[in-house]
């Protein structure tokens, strides 16, 4: 007997059918659709098979094929592109496929089809060097237990020529309590709410970090915000085990060596399988890492994504907040965020940059921030650039030497904040040489908030800081400005909250 999705193909109706949800609860493409890694020329298109999403995916062992059509127009008529994929349990029913041979700035929609199961339809974009403007998007930090994802359903509608993701895309703990929370911060309690619960304890191995994958991507915002548009993604620490760096965990005591990497590496083929990139992770006896770095020319600006947690140096002088600058160790020139080779690449590719805008999307925050008042030395946040000051003077050199219009991006911190960056970056008064803007999160909580306000008098090279809010940043760039939204979420508790701007900045205007 032919399947519905045979018929439609052999009677020539399947270049109208529209896209549906197949009324069964095993729906194969439960976890919607997603692009990325946009180029000038090619896209790569990602979903997977997960009838059973929470439960391991639901799949049947062995190789299967998925089929797939890139369309000029959304009603997926107008046919560009078609074929076949094959995955299995190997890669948890994933399915990447790389789109070639497309041209420069154009809009494409794409879908998925397996059995009678039709994928929603995805809206993706390449890249464009030439062209004269540029949206992208700052995301970061989408805790599921915190918060709804308005700001994602935000972004949907924007529909930003790319996303860029700088992590904590999942938490790895276990289920909090729901509602009202109290928590201990610096001697005070302060009350957070959590909307939703993680549905198991702290994520551990491969199956685990699969569900938590699907847990996340089982959200209707988050899966509007990837059908919209294609996304470029880097991890922070939670994709793994909070504030980890290099191949050592916050809590070595906890798990050793071996069983941290058995760990690292379950946490980056689920991280493979649930993103729109190109490579899984390579391996070296136990030893693994994900390439996640590389460069994205949107018109006027050229991205650098960094990844500053697989390759980096141990935080010093304690895991991180509040640190004491004055530690002796930070004054290893080897202490890195990126490890050697990368800094080479970025250094490599800023220098032969032609773009008007040079950005860096980092993790964390950039410019330095010290809670407390000179003349004692700072106390920082060792996780973020100030636990790595010379390395930061040497990328901010850099930037000095001819970089045009340098824009450093970053998060981590639950807190939104445009900062200047300067040549000795804890002067305000010596020159600028670029700004700092950082997002809020989609959704997690900032616990550090009041003390992170009180300070901002002590840190004259910020000019706005916000974690109350959560929400994201929009960019709009054009040849000779930069343009950034700091979109903030009315109602976390809410899917269906408001969001709006809460400012908007210029760089021409500073
Ligand atoms: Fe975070």
């Amino acid at each position: 007997m032919l399947s519905r999705r045979h018929f439609l193909m052999s009677s020539g109706l399947l270049v109208c059918a529209p896209a549906v949800r197949a009324a069964s609860s095993r729906y194969h493409f439960s976890l919607g659709v997603a692009s990325g890694s946009p180029r000038a020329s090619s896209v790569v298109l990602w979903t997977r098979l997960a009838p059973e999403p929470l439960r391991g995916g639901g799949m049947p062992t062995g190789v299967t094929t998925v089929r797939y059509r890139v369309c000029s127009e959304p009603a997926m008529r107008r046919l560009v592109q078609e074929g076949f994929v094959e995955t299995s349990e190997a890669k948890a029913h994933s399915v990447h496929v790389k789109l070639r041979d497309l041209e420069p700035g154009r809009e494409y929609w794409y879908q998925f089809y397996f059995g009678e199961d039709e994928s929603p339809v995805g809206r993706t974009r390449t890249a464009d060097p030439a062209a004269t403007g540029a949206k992208l998007a700052l995301a970061s930090c989408n805790s599921y237990e915190s918060g709804h994802f308005a700001a994602f359903a935000d972004m949907a509608r924007w529909a930003p020529d790319c996303v860029i993701h700088i992590g904590d895309y999942i938490y790895e703990g276990g289920p909090s309590p729901l509602g009202a929370v109290k928590r201990n911060v610096g001697g005070r309690e302060l009350s957070f709410e959590n909307v939703r619960q993680h549905d198991g304890p702290e994520i551990v191995t491969l199956t685990d970090y699969r569900n938590r994958y699907a847990l996340y991507r089982s959200d209707a915002s988050l899966q509007a915000a990837h059908a919209a548009s294609p996304w470029i993604v880097a991890m922070d620490d939670h994709e793994i085990d909070n504030n980890w760096a290099g191949d050592v965990p916050q809590d070595p005591w906890a798990q050793n060596a071996l069983e941290f990497k058995v760990r690292k590496l379950a946490a980056l083929q689920a991280y493979y399988e649930h993103m729109p990139i190109e490579q899984p992770p390579e391996l070296s006896g136990i030893d693994s890492h994900l390439q996640l770095y590389g460069a994205y020319r949107f018109g006027p600006a050229q991205v650098h994504l960094l990844d500053t947690r697989q390759y980096r140096s141990d935080q010093v002088c304690g895991q991180g907040f509040p640190g004491d600058a004055s530690c002796p160790e930070l004054a290893d020139p080897a202490l890195t965020m990126t490890g050697q080779r990368q800094e080479r690449w970025l250094l490599d590719a800023l220098a032969r940059s032609s773009a008007n805008y040079n950005v860096i999307a980092s993790q964390t925050w950039f410019a330095p921030y010290r809670y407390n008042a000179a003349p004692e030395a700072p106390s920082v946040n060792m996780d973020q650039w100030d636990g790595y000051p010379l390395q930061r003077q040497r990328l901010i050199d850099a930037l000095a030497n001819g970089v045009a219009n340098p824009v450093v991006l970053g998060g981590d911190w639950h807190c939104a904040a445009a900062m200047r960056i300067h040549q000795d970056p804890w002067d305000a008064r010596s020159k600028r040489i670029g700004h700092n803007f950082c997002g809020t999160s989609i959704s997690s909580h900032c616990p550090w908030w009041d003390s992170l306000n009180a300070a901002k008098a002590f840190n004259p090279h910020v000019d706005h800081v916000n974690g109350a809010q959560r929400g994201y940043l929009r960019f709009e760039v054009s040849r000779n400005d930069w343009k950034t939204d700091f979109r903030v979420v009315d109602d976390p508790r809410r899917a269906d909250s408001a969001v709006r701007s809460e400012l908007v900045l210029s760089t021409r205007d500073t």
